[in-house]
């Protein structure tokens, strides 16, 4: 189902600048919607038409396909179910304490206090923000200021997010953290719509993309539809996504393989068939080597290691190959003439489910059974997705390896042979399990996965 639409939409500023022409836009319900084009293509003023911040000149705009009304009621309407995060958060951050500005929205929403608080509380703790409830918001950092500003619209419990070049102007850690608060939420259920000029994290992210250009929609589509076409992605003055340029490279040389990827994983599943074959590998060197020696190639804590023919390497490997330079211990080497098929065991993903924050959070998570859980498996990789589930483990000690770009990082350990075990926020549990299936599917090596409960 479409739960925001615009059809026709076209809107001139006051001074006479044709921002948007004839613009067919939709989003289905709990989706991810990621709008690009350069600057002054016009990415906001689409957006500010979303929760009638501003008024088509012709056209219209329909939530859950009844078309707006622009009367106190249905504005009211609009700005209960569509919540905005403004490009820049010193445009929205306007009380005197953290506290008061995402109390705002709840307010106007003329909630009884006690309800304001929860939610207040709660929209704080979700970003990570509740230690500076009482501070002024202009001391913040621009990422924390950010998070204050989703935290305000999380508030109003809204039904769609729409979020104005959400990541402009924080550093990559600042970044992936936004974009992690975002991806619970969405996992949640809610409906997501933002633009970017970052390629990367549409091509990552996103569902849908549309391409906006001079006001008019260029293109829309899956991110895999809207990246290979390489002609449309340059005359709109984008760029193609990094690892999509490398496959290209790669592909003119008969290394890659098959669709064009948008993330890592589908980078490394599109070389890894053909380096199966491939007569050369990097590995390190295990003992010292010497040039011309056979040695023995095994998967060891996920990286390519030599390991000497006379040490019976048959019960080892059945992979060996010829070092063409000499190392020592520890170095890289590069081994050729190899024979037979290298294809490391995959780990296995244990995944362990923690409570969202309104269900209790970490305070409803025993660490003792936390930290059993992780001695039991001792995985070789631990990562935590949500917040929920990052407190859990920084309240339990453990160092975490990933807490970013979760997911994609623990299949590719798995598919080095490392065992990871995933703490997971609510909804995000399913999230995890589709995307291993999905990538099972696909028909790259498969990964085991287990819930642990
Ligand atoms: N308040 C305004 N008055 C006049 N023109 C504007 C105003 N805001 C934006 N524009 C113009 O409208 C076009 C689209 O702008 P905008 O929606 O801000 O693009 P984007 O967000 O993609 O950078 C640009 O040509 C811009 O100069
Ligand atoms: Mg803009």
């Amino acid at each position: 189902m479409n739960i925001i639409e615009a059809q026709n939409l076209t809107y001139k500023y006051p001074d006479g600048t044709k921002a948007l022409d004839d613009i067919d836009f939709s989003v289905e319900k709990g989706s991810i919607t990621a709008i690009i084009g350069q600057n002054g293509a016009g990415k906001s003023t689409l957006l500010l038409h979303l929760n009638a911040t501003l008024r088509p000149a012709n056209g219209a705009v329909y939530l859950e396909n009844k078309p707006f009304a622009y009367d106190n009621k249905g504005l009211h309407l609009i700005r209960r179910k569509v919540a905005m995060v403004f490009q820049n958060p010193d445009d929205q951050l306007l009380a005197p304490t953290v506290r008061q500005d995402v109390a705002f929205g709840p307010k106007n929403l003329k909630l009884a206090d006690a309800q304001i608080k929860q939610r207040v509380d709660e929209a704080l703790r979700l970003v990570g923000m509740e230690a500076y409830a009482d501070k002024p918001p202009h001391f913040l950092s621009g990422g924390q200021k950010k998070r204050v500003a989703i935290a305000g619209v999380i508030a109003m419990k809204p039904e769609i997010m729409v979020l104005d070049e959400p990541t402009a102007g924080l550093d990559p850690q600042g970044c992936t953290e936004i974009i992690d608060i975002l991806d619970e939420l969405n996992a949640e259920g809610k409906t997501i719509i933002f633009s970017t000029h970052d390629v990367d994290l549409a091509a990552k992210w996103a569902n849908n993309i549309y391409v906006l250009h001079e006001g008019r929609i260029k293109r829309h589509g899956s991110p895999s539809q809207i990246f290979a076409d390489h002609t449309m992605i340059s005359e709109t003055g984008l760029k193609l996504p990094g690892f999509v340029q490398t496959f290209r490279e790669l592909k003119l040389r008969g290394i890659s393989g098959g669709e064009s990827p948008l993330t890592m994983l589908n980078f490394v599943e599109s070389v890894s068939k053909p380096f199966d074959v491939l007569k050369v590998r990097c590995a390190i060197a295990s003992t010292d080597v010497y040039s011309g020696e056979t040695v023995g190639l095994v998967m060891k804590n996920g990286t390519l290691c030599t390991t000497r023919v006379d040490d019976d390497p048959k019960s080892v490997t059945s992979v060996f190959g010829t070092v063409i330079f000499e190392a020592r211990a520890g170095e890289d080497i590069v081994v050729g003439e190899i024979t037979g098929i290298l294809s490391p065991k995959t780990g296995v993903i244990h995944i362990v489910p923690i409570p969202r924050v309104i269900e209790g959070g970490s305070r409803a998570v025993d660490l003792g059974t936390i930290c059993r859980i992780i001695a039991g498996q001792s995985p070789d990789k631990i990562g935590a997705m949500g917040t929920s589930a990052k407190v859990v483990v920084k309240k339990a000690g453990i160092k975490c390896d990933f807490e970013v770009d979760v997911i994609q990082s623990s299949i590719l350990a798995a598919l080095r042979g490392l065992n990871v075990m995933v703490f997971a926020t609510g909804g995000m549990v399913d999230r995890v399990i589709q995307k291993i299936e999905s990538n099972n599917k696909q028909g790259g090596q498969h990964i085991k996965y287990l819930r642990v409960s």
